[in-house]
């Protein structure tokens, strides 16, 4: 009985952490065929938070192949950690000292699209909030007492977020009330964070790029051979009556 339990844990575990309780998660559009999303993903990226988080897997010279983005494109405004086109996506702030100065590492980030799942990390980059009682200034209604910063915030705005009471007392997150508007309009700062988001999935699986490309060779060929197999049934049922 103790190892079903033990077993039936295992098994739904993960299903339990990756739903997360009764948290609510925004659907978000992924398109890998979307370069000039993956593009501006990138830039974001880049500018916001590779000076604390790494992306480690990825080289510049595969981003700037699998984006089409030019090389001296990305030599001259994406790169900012390396000079070397072919270096890894590696942040220059030694853990360390993130370590002292947020309390914890930033993690890699280069596997958090599959870990979390894009539909949480497009939630989670929606979700800070003002607080006071926190050593950033920051909170996150999905992620509480988060470590990080908002790092959007002058293209978000910086608000407030309000709780209520449920039936039961317990406090429970409402809406939020704009403190600060930023640069950005909440549906252009949405569209920002998907492409984020959708270049933090490429991240996670760059061969699924790969994949794409190859999905529309095969079905070219499958469609090209079509030909020459009509043609051979129609010569063998020709005498079949
Ligand atoms: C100033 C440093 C800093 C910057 C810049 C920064 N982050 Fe973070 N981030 C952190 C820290 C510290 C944590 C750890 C938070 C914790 O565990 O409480 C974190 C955690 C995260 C997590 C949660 C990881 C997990 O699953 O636990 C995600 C996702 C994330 N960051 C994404 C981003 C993205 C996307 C950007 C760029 C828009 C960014 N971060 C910019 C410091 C930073």
């Amino acid at each position: 009985m103790k190892k079903l339990i033990l077993i039936l844990s295992l098994v739904t575990g993960p299903a339990f952490a990756a739903g997360g309780g009764n948290v609510h998660l925004d659907d978000v559009d992924i398109d890998l065929s979307d370069k000039a999303s993956l593009q501006r993903g990138a830039r974001i990226f880049v500018n916001y938070c590779l000076s604390c988080h790494s992306a480690e897997f990825m080289r510049y010279n595969r981003m700037a192949e699998d984006l089409e983005i030019p090389e001296e494109v990305v030599e001259e405004n994406l790169m900012f950690t390396t000079d070397r086109i072919g270096g890894l996506m590696k942040t220059t702030m030694p853990p360390e000292d993130a370590k002292k100065w947020f309390g914890k590492a930033p993690p890699d980030l280069s596997l958090i699209a599959r870990s979390r799942g894009p539909e949480w990390l497009y939630t989670y980059m929606r979700s800070f909030y003002l607080d006071e009682s926190s050593p950033s200034g920051w909170n996150n209604t999905l992620f509480e007492k988060v470590a990080m910063p908002h790092v959007l915030y002058s293209l978000q705005g910086a608000r407030n977020a309000v709780f209520k009471k449920d039936e039961n007392g317990v406090e429970v997150f409402d809406h939020y009330e704009m403190v600060k508007p930023g640069t950005m309009l909440e549906d252009e700062y949405d569209e920002a964070v998907r492409d984020l988001t959708n270049f933090l999935v490429y991240v996670g699986e760059p061969a699924k790029m790969v994949r794409y490309k190859l999905g529309i060779y095969v079905l070219i060929f499958l469609v090209i051979l079509l030909i020459p197999a009509y043609l051979l049934k129609k010569e063998y049922f020709k005498d079949v009556h």
